[in-house]
């Protein structure tokens, strides 16, 4: 609900969040770099597509600033914009992708980077690094969580630890699906926890529960894993995701969270969901 004032009218609440998401005007998936993809080469309804997005775009504008990028022709997974680098402040981390179908998308996020103020590090181009997508910041403990096993490479943990200067917690990523870590974990406001324990190896399950108490972990199983409810947008007690069964909605907000549904099956297709289409690009340091 939005606060009132005195007077009875509509503040304007200070929008702290701003977020960078790509249209989908050359959005399609035509090559496959993930399960999900496999099959769906030429089902893509675009034009649904380009609603889904705007309805997106639409309703976290509500919450947060939206930054555009252009987006390129033949590229058509820059919509993915949580690849782009991994944000800390003012200082970002420039992905450099393991499948070279993504890497011509490096130059165009690192030009956005510099052209917005960020500090770049030059990451060694022998590393694999995808960004917000297997880089994620804990919201209520000092350090990064940070997934390997298919994307991003182990060699990358210790350059964002040292370029970061934070403690990263390496979580090692065991199912194909869920094959970045924001697929299968979400940390939440207040240090709650969304995640699918299965997609994760016993010892990242153990770091996982040594940091988060049972309370403020929210068990993700198959069935909304794989609707992509783990790859959700939260900004304060909002949770903006593709869908949510009951059950899960029911225990979010008796976590004190309020769940948006936005309906983003085309880009299931392509292996991604709500918040592999956004990167806060305002990250306290
Ligand atoms: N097709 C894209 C890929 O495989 C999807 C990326 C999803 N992004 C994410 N942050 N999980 O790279």
């Amino acid at each position: 609900m939005r606060p009132t004032g005195a007077q009875g009218e509509t503040v304007q609440m200070t929008r702290t969040e701003r977020i960078l998401m790509c249209p989908p005007d050359y959005f399609t998936v035509d090559y496959v770099i993930n399960p999900w993809m496999a099959g769906q080469e030429g089902s893509l309804d675009l034009d649904l597509a380009k609603r889904q997005w705007s309805e997106l775009r639409a309703t976290l504008a509500g919450y947060a600033d939206i930054a555009v990028i252009e987006p390129q022709p033949e590229l058509p997974d820059m919509v993915f914009t949580a690849n782009a680098g991994a944000v800390y402040g003012k200082k970002a981390i420039a992905s450099h992708f393991l499948p070279q179908e993504r890497r011509p998308e490096e130059r165009h996020f690192k030009a956005w980077f510099r052209e917005n103020g960020f500090e770049l590090l030059d990451l060694d181009d022998k590393i694999g690094f995808e960004g917000a997508g297997d880089c994620l910041l804990d919201r209520s403990g000092p350090w990064v969580w940070v997934g390997h096993g298919f994307r991003t490479e182990i060699e990358a943990h210790q350059e964002i630890a040292g370029y970061f200067d934070r403690e990263v917690v390496s979580i090692r990523l065991t199912d194909e699906r869920f094959y970045h870590i924001d697929t299968c974990f979400c940390p939440l406001t207040d240090g709650f926890l969304l995640y699918h324990p299965p997609a994760f190896d016993y010892e990242s399950r153990i770091a996982i529960e040594s940091r988060v108490p049972p309370h403020k972990r929210i068990v993700v199983d198959t069935r909304d894993a794989g609707r992509f409810a783990c790859n959700a947008v939260n900004i304060d007690d909002q949770v903006f995701l593709n869908s949510a069964s009951e059950p899960l909605k029911a225990r979010l907000m008796l976590a004190g969270f309020k769940v948006h549904e936005v309906n983003l099956s085309e880009f299931l297709k392509a292996g991604g969901s709500a918040k592999c289409l956004t990167l806060k690009v305002t990250e306290p340091a």
